[in-house]
């Protein structure tokens, strides 16, 4: 459960052990939001898989969930759990907002080779992509300018140590611990909230002397032909761009909370009539008790006519069948003795 800084509404990530559709060992996961306004909604991921992770922005505004089978998405709902922006697929599985929260981090750690993506999100503009491979703990100096990374046992025994880096790319400062020595922890010293006055974001890697040794980013294999081309087929791994960066003319939006629930609706009436069709059986389904009339004084009352009580036992067989609701009324005006 995670709630936000005004304490006006709480992100609920729910799990099941088991998936019915059977499509997930891992079960099935959902997000649920809940305002203390009363207001609350399921909301709707357009991905299937685990919730990696979800994160506030600073004004409780709007928050980012991390979600679905690698590569994952990543996207920005707003109090109405609508979708504002949509940031693709990438190997990640955390998102780390800046303190004055115009900046937002999505990492791949743990499992993940430690890509880090820097989005100047007023813009939704992608400022950098570094990486820091092996990352066992990430946080934003409270300057909201620069960044740690570090290794650390026990998580890793082995390559301990730490960076700061700045949101731009370039690596400021770099700790190796000795080959037989660990790290067991780093952290930022804390300073109160705006002590650090927010800064314009700049998108030109800031200098430095530190060499980055890390790996760069591996793009997929283009052919030589293609290279100088526009991506025009991103399905390959199932990867999907940001939606501002997407190829066709006319960025088209991601589906509407309504619209995905007008789709869901949709395909749940489809499977139930499926449902309705093969649950059919010759045997009549027992008939609900007709809710005007008084049963259990009916059932014991004789009218003292034979002829009529004979009647009486002949319409409740066909009530038990299911006839028109004038036999019910025949039987409710005999029973009476109209
Ligand atoms: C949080 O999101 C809202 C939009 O819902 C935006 O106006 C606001 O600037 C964001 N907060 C920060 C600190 O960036």
């Amino acid at each position: 459960m995670l709630w936000n800084k005004k304490a006006t509404a709480v992100l609920v990530i729910a799990s099941t052990d088991v998936d019915k559709t059977g499509a997930s060992y891992y079960g099935e996961q959902t997000l649920h939001y809940i305002a203390t306004n009363g207001e609350s909604a399921v909301v709707q991921l357009p991905k299937n898989g685990p919730i990696y992770d979800v994160v506030w922005n600073s004004s409780s505004t709007e928050f980012c969930a991390v979600y679905g089978f690698m590569p994952a998405k990543a996207t920005i709902f707003n109090l109405k759990c609508d979708p504002v922006f949509d940031f693709g697929t990438g190997p990640r599985n955390a998102a780390y907002y800046s303190p004055h929260g115009h900046i937002l981090v999505l990492a791949g750690f743990g499992n993940l080779r430690g890509q880090m993506e820097v989005w100047d999100v007023k813009n939704y503009k992608l400022i950098s992509k570094p990486v820091a491979s092996d990352s066992t703990y990430f946080a934003w100096c409270p300057d909201g300018e620069h960044i740690l990374t570090a290794t650390c046992a026990p998580r890793l025994r082995v390559n301990n140590g730490y960076k700061i880096w700045h949101y731009t790319g370039s690596i400021l400062h770099k700790y190796d611990v000795p080959s037989n020595a660990e790290l067991w922890q780093v952290s930022w010293q804390p300073f109160l909230d705006g002590t650090f006055p927010a800064k314009a974001i700049t998108y030109q890697a800031v200098p430095s002397d530190v060499p980055n040794e890390e790996p760069k980013v591996a793009t997929a294999y283009r052919p030589p032909a293609l290279r100088n081309k526009p991506v025009t087929n991103s399905k390959l791994h199932e990867e999907e761009l940001p939606q501002n960066m997407k190829p066709q003319p006319g960025n088209e939006k991601p589906l509407s909370k309504t619209a995905l629930k007008n789709q869901r609706k949709h395909e749940a009436k489809k499977a139930a009539k499926q449902e309705a069709r093969n649950d059919k059986s010759p045997d009549m389904a027992p008939t609900p008790a007709p809710q005007s009339t008084p049963r259990n004084t009916f059932s014991q009352s004789t009218s003292g006519d034979p002829e009529i009580d004979k009647k009486i036992k002949n319409l409740k067989k066909l009530e038990k069948i299911q006839k028109e609701k004038a036999l019910l009324q025949e039987l409710e005006d005999l029973e009476l003795g109209i």
